[in-house]
């Protein structure tokens, strides 16, 4: 029977060998049955070019293959050693101000150079014939985080390659003219070795030409990607992943890795700060899900503190095993830590692990502990799926677009407007898929495009589609005004969506920092969902950084502006398209003054179902034969209309659940 696999990052490259003993001792205690290993260890096994020493390595292997322990073996090139920097000082990475990048860290060198490509192959050629057919290497963690500090370097070599992927993408130079506008301020290029690298330039850089280079930039990751990926699969047949970094690394487009990994694995870290964190752990959980298409596994996570935050706030009581079954409940199969043992040296010593500093006679390590048993009593969710009725449009390449310079307004940020729609959802109990923009939509009743400034015409052509054939859409303001070159769609904005929304706008009128402004219900607006039973935005809704004049042309006006530049203009439409509904929010709501009533009457009007009674601050999801009740609240609370047995404890329930302060409760049916 499959088991959610249980484990981290381990690093016994920094104890002795008495210590390696107590480690498989203790992780057999507390269930650990895959460990990442060898992630950072390339400057101990090869000493120098072409001379290897696996002394180590294969005693630890034989170890940890001897107590039953799986192998999820590492491609060390995230951090090149010393001597090859020192051979080649043409890898180092250059930044966006043209500095170079010294070493004595990780990840410091250029993403297409062919020297450390070269180096990087051999290496895990020799990795690969080594430990290839070793039964006990269950899996491949090629690299660690592509993109963690060089997402982009702006080298001499990589301004070489990107005219290379130029001339590739476009063939004709002046195909890319036409495609990057660049008629405008006589911008043209004769010649793609015209083209140069977008590092610190003047204000008004072609945003085309930024949003190529990031695709560029990605591009090259994941061709490193594949070439380790493809030196291993001559050697072994176990499966590759690497750990991506979902969504907190904005230069990955994770959507175009999906397909060039065997198994999607995430890295997450709480922004412990963040009073709302564990809707933002459930936002990444949702969203990895989605770019995997199915089960998928936590890479990282800590159990407490992190190092790298302003101020690391440790985990507390019960977060632990909440955040941990949260991510399962959102559909991970494979639970690991960064890492198994605290470090005393180096960079990350205050980092916290599953064996602390303090050792085994702490609450952490019990909590551990405590992890690993439950874990073991939820096989049957492994490889289940989670459903979702709602999805949440998401782009990466609408985010880059979006956070360009010389925007309207400095306000529009891709990330506040997708968590504010997010989170609203998460309160109300909806368990929400992502979907990029293209994706097909059918499966869904409600679909939510907080944030989708740029949108192709296939897009386009894909959210009208889906509105035609029934299904619902809610549209946040500064959505579908230009295509994937940062072009503005012809006609009046907003291009993309002018026809699926029943509206054109006529002048943005983004709002001063801090301002607000009334909305009140359109006086001949009517009951727009019958559980509500009154006009949606009736009383009391506000909006901020965003107004705009807009013309109905098919929608009709739900709500209006009663302040600022747009008083008495619709600020709230919808729009019934063939055999569904599209809304639109001419501004920015917030949970309390709008956005919760705004998707609560579309998620009513879409059909969508909501588990009643669920009491605040409990995150509520069924996967597979499963319910996850996760008490985030510090008050003890009973969840009406539930029953089942709860597969941790044994208790069953008839009509209701209590779920303590911090606790979680899994129900099987
Ligand atoms: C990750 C990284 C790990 C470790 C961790 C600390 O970004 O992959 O190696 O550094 O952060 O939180």
């Amino acid at each position: 029977m499959q088991t959610i696999r249980y484990g981290g990052d381990y690093n016994p490259e920094q104890w002795p060998e008495a210590t390696w003993r107590e480690d498989v001792r203790l992780m057999r205690e507390a269930g650990v049955d895959l460990v990442s290993l060898g992630v950072f260890n390339w400057g101990l096994i090869e000493p120098a070019r072409g001379e290897y020493d696996w002394t180590d390595l294969d005693r630890i292997v034989a170890l940890l293959h001897e107590h039953g322990i799986g192998i999820n073996l590492g491609t060390p090139t995230s951090s090149p050693p010393a001597w090859l920097r020192k051979a080649h000082p043409e890898i180092r990475l250059v930044d966006f101000e043209g500095r170079t990048l010294a070493g004595g860290s990780r990840h410091g060198v250029c993403p297409s150079s062919p020297v450390y490509r070269e180096a990087c192959a051999a290496i895990v050629e020799q990795l690969a014939v080594r430990y290839g057919a070793h039964p006990g290497v269950e899996l491949w963690h090629v690299h660690n985080e592509y993109g963690w500090a060089n997402v982009e370097c702006y080298c001499e070599v990589s301004a070489l390659a990107f005219q290379a992927w130029l001339a590739d993408k476009y063939e004709d130079v002046d195909r890319l003219n036409e495609a990057w506008g660049t008629a405008f301020w006589g911008l043209v290029y004769r010649s793609f070795d015209q083209v140069e690298a977008p590092s610190a330039a003047p204000p008004g850089v072609n945003p085309a030409l930024r949003l190529d280079w990031k695709r560029f930039s990605n591009d090259q990751h994941i061709a490193n990607y594949r070439l380790q990926r493809d030196v291993i699969a001559k050697h072994s047949k176990a499966p590759a992943t690497t750990n991506f970094m979902i969504p907190n690394c904005e230069g990955m487009d994770y959507w175009r890795w999906a397909g060039e990994v065997d198994v999607v694995s995430n890295n997450h870290y709480l922004i412990a700060e963040r009073e709302d964190h564990q809707i933002e752990l459930s936002m990444s959980a949702d969203l990895t899900r989605a770019v995997a298409g199915g089960p998928w596994m936590i890479m990282e996570h800590s159990t407490s503190a992190v190092n790298w935050q302003p101020r690391n706030i440790a985990k507390t009581p019960g977060e632990l095993r909440r955040n941990s079954l949260a991510h399962v409940a959102r559909g991970a199969d494979g639970l690991m830590f960064f890492q198994w043992r605290a470090s005393r040296a180096g960079a990350e010593k205050f980092h916290s692990a599953m064996v602390p500093h303090g050792g085994t006679d702490t609450e952490l390590w019990r909590d551990v502990v405590a992890l690993g048993g439950d874990l073991k009593a939820l096989s049957a969710v492994v490889g289940t799926e989670v459903g979702a009725d709602v999805a949440v449009l998401w782009d990466w390449e609408a985010w880059w677009a979006l956070e360009l310079e010389w925007r309207p307004s400095v306000d529009l940020r891709f990330r506040e407007r997708v968590e504010a729609y997010y989170a609203s959802l998460w309160k109300q109990h909806v368990t929400v898929d992502f979907a990029h923009p293209e994706a097909d939509l059918s499966a869904y009743r409600l679909v939510v495009a907080p944030s989708s400034y740029a949108l192709s015409d296939a897009a386009s052509k894909n959210l009208r589609g889906y509105v035609e054939h029934g299904g619902h859409l809610v549209v946040s303001y500064f959505s579908g005004i230009v295509n994937e070159h940062d072009t503005v769609h012809a006609g009046p904005h907003p291009g993309a969506l002018r026809e699926t929304l029943g509206l054109w706008i006529e002048e943005f009128h983004p709002l001063r920092e801090g301002e607000g402004l009334a909305i009140e219900a359109d006086p001949g607006a009517g009951v727009e969902s019958a559980a509500s039973g009154r006009p949606c935005l009736e009383t009391g809704a506000r909006g901020r950084i965003w107004s705009e004049h807009v013309r109905l042309d098919g929608a009709r006006a739900v709500a209006r502006f009663a302040s600022g530049p747009d008083a008495g203009r619709p600020a709230l439409t919808r729009h019934d398209l063939g055999r569904g509904t599209a809304w639109y929010a001419a501004t920015a709501l917030d949970e309390a003054t709008g956005l919760d009533e705004l998707l609560a009457t579309a998620l009513d009007a879409a059909g969508v179902e909501r588990p009643a009674g669920i009491p605040g601050g409990v995150e509520f999801v069924r996967r597979g034969p499963m319910s996850f009740l996760i008490n985030h609240s510090d008050q003890d609370v009973t969840v009406p209309g539930l029953r089942g047995t709860d597969v941790l404890t044994g208790v069953a329930h008839q009509r209701s659940v209590p779920v303590p302060a911090g606790e979680v409760v899994i129900l099987t049916d």
